[in-house]
Order: structure tokens, then sequence, then C-alpha cells
């Protein structure tokens, strides 16, 4: 296993990490989510990725009884802040009240006594940067916190909260969490170049888009029973965002060309989003530990120019700036 350091600052973590958006504990019953994390920690996985609004707190109370029987000193870990945790107008956002509570709530849920990151999950227009940055470095100083991070934040944004970390003297931002694959291919254009010239690392999620791109779904039909796909209550933003017969049909190109070379289309997009010196980890959604078994071969697998090539003919850059 590959380890990269997080940003500028920060601990070192596996090339490929661990999350659990809609899987362990959810999809995943707690004894396989067990056994995912232990046979990922086993592999040399030493980077884990939760927040608080994964079903509800759920996923953090899941993860956090599967990471109990490692070192804490062994793993480093992600969770979030900003998502709705309640009905109340304060049950959301980037307010210092609500990071505050958010954050000892997630350290009870975890059964840990700090988090290596503290992420905030998307920006919050409603409250000053300041604000929001203070009430993170307060938290370091309280010792709650290590580091604190964002996730798809605009490029604009990042530039400018480090700008207003270094002015006030605060813990600056190391790592964002953006959406990165070969169906989302954004983040090269913008995110990867600033966040580089930041000293801000990357590490990327929903790296096979929700599972297209293992060319597990046959083009023009309905999605396998059991599947993210086929499950209402999980399939919004997958529907929205790269289900069309054209994805279908492109990921089992990716699956044939992976075939011949004796590998699998997830490891394929896994190797291929791993490449850029800007991002530090990819982090895998597995709902079984087969997919997860497939998925750590990645960690090993070495793209040539020729197959980097033979990839992107079938899932070709974006025009950037997008095109009227
Ligand atoms: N910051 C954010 O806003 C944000 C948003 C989303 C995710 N995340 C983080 O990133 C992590 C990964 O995101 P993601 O779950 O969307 O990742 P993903 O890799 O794009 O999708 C994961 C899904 O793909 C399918 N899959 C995975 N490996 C497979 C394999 N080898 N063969 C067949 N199918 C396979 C499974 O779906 P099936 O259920 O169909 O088997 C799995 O649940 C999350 O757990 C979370 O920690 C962060």
């Amino acid at each position: 296993m590959e380890y990269r350091q997080l940003g500028q600052w920060g601990p070192k973590v596996s090339v490929l990490g661990v999350g659990s958006y809609l899987t362990l504990g959810l999809k995943t019953n707690e004894a396989e989510s067990r056994a995912i994390v232990r046979r990922a920690f086993e592999a040399g996985v030493n980077f884990f990725d939760t927040a608080n609004a994964y079903n509800r707190g759920g996923a953090e109370e899941v993860l956090g009884r599967c990471l109990a029987e490692f070192p804490r000193s062994d793993y480093v870990l992600i969770t979030k802040v900003w998502a709705p945790m309640g009905p109340g107008p304060n049950d959301r956002g980037l307010s210092a009240k609500h990071i505050r509570e958010q954050c000892r709530a997630s350290l009870k849920r975890l059964g840990l006594d700090y988090v290596d990151v503290y992420m905030c999950h998307r920006p919050d227009p409603q409250t000053p940067l300041e604000e929001t940055l203070r009430a993170l470095d307060d938290l370091a100083r309280a010792g709650d916190i290590l580091y604190w991070g964002v996730s798809e934040w605009p490029a604009w944004l990042i530039v400018k909260a480090q700008a207003l970390a270094r002015e006030l003297r605060l813990r600056p931002l190391i790592v964002n969490q953006p959406r990165y694959s070969l169906l989302y291919r954004y983040p090269e254009f913008e995110t990867f170049p600033v966040t580089r010239q930041e000293g801000v690392g990357n590490v990327v999620f929903s790296p096979l888009a929700h599972g297209l791109l293992t060319g597990k779904y046959a083009p023009g039909a309905p999605a396998p029973a059991g599947t993210r796909a086929a499950d209402p209550d999980q399939n919004a933003v997958m529907l929205r965002m790269y289900w069309t017969e054209e994805n279908q049909r492109r990921g089992r190109q990716l699956a044939e060309l992976a075939a011949a070379h004796g590998t699998t289309a997830a490891r394929l997009a896994l190797a291929w989003a791993m490449r850029p010196a800007a991002v530090s980890s990819v982090i895998l959604g597995v709902r079984t530990l087969s997919q997860l078994d497939d998925n750590l071969h990645a960690a090993d697998l070495k793209l040539d120019p020729g197959l980097i090539a033979a990839i992107e003919a079938i899932y070709p850059p974006p025009p950037f700036p997008p095109q009227a």
C-alpha cells in the first residue's frame, strides 16, 4: 500500500481509504461492516471517512465500533459537519454553535476523544467565513480535532479561506474532498491546480460514479435488485448525474478493456483516479467484502501510458470551460 501526505500539513494516508456513505451500518450490516474494516486495515488502509449526516449519525456509530479494535494511532479519521441534523434553524450549517455541538455529538457517536480531520461538508454562505474558521481553530485548541478540511468548496472559496486563516493566524485548511472519477473530471481544471498551490491535499469521493464504472449495468436494462441504482432511497444522485444508456455502454467497454488486461473495470477506474499528484487518497464505497477485495487490487495496479490512452478513449475529458 502506498501512503501519501494528506496535504502540506497532516499525516500520511493510504492511497485507498474506506468510506461509509450508504454502506457501513446501512446497506451493509454490522458484522460485514466489521469484516470490511478489518480486511481493509490488514491490507494497509489507514484512512476512513464518515460524516455526521450519513444515516443520521448511524454510520459514525458503526464505524466507531468497527475501529475500536485498532490502536488509535494507526488510523486517520475524517468526519463532517454542515448537513441538517434536525428540524431547527440551528441544526445545520457552519455556525460556531452548530460546529461545537456537532463535533461533541460526533465524538460521542464515534467513541473517540478526537477526530483527525473535521470537514465542512459544503459551504455555508449564511455564516461569515471568519466565524467558521475561528470555531474550527477553537476545536483544535481544545484537542477535539487535529486538522480541518472542506468538501466540494469552489476553488475561489478555498483560496479565500486559506488567506483568511493566514491573516488571522489560525490553523490552515489542509484537505479538500471533491467528487472525481472518469465520469466527473472537473477538479482537474481548477480545484487540483489551486489546491496544490495552496498546500491542500485532495481525498476524492465517488470514484466509481456510484458503481457505473464497474460495468455491471447492462445498457437499457433495469438495474439488478440489490444495487444502488435499483434502490429509490439511494439512487437520486446517481440517476441525476450518470444514469444514461451511453454511460452504461461505456461501463461495459471499460469492463472489456479490463478483461483484456486481466483485471476489472473497478480496478482500472480506481487506479486512474489515483494518478494525479493532487490526489492524496481515493475513498472507496464498498457494500460487500468481495467488492473491497476487488477494489484493493487497484493499489498495486500501475497504468502505463497506452492503457491510460485506451481508458480515456472511452471517457474523453469534458470541454472546459463548459461549452454554451
Ligand atoms: N464529501 C461528500 O459529499 C461525499 C459524497 C459521497 C461520498 N463520499 C465519501 O466517499 C465514499 C465513496 O463514495 P461512493 O460510495 O459514492 O463511491 P463509488 O465508488 O462511486 O460507489 C460505491 C458503490 O459502487 C458499487 N461498487 C463498489 N465497488 C464495486 C465492485 N468492485 N463491483 C461492483 N460494484 C461495486 C457499490 O454499489 P452497489 O450498492 O450497487 O453494490 C458501492 O456501494 C463514501 O463512502 C463517503 O465516505 C463523500
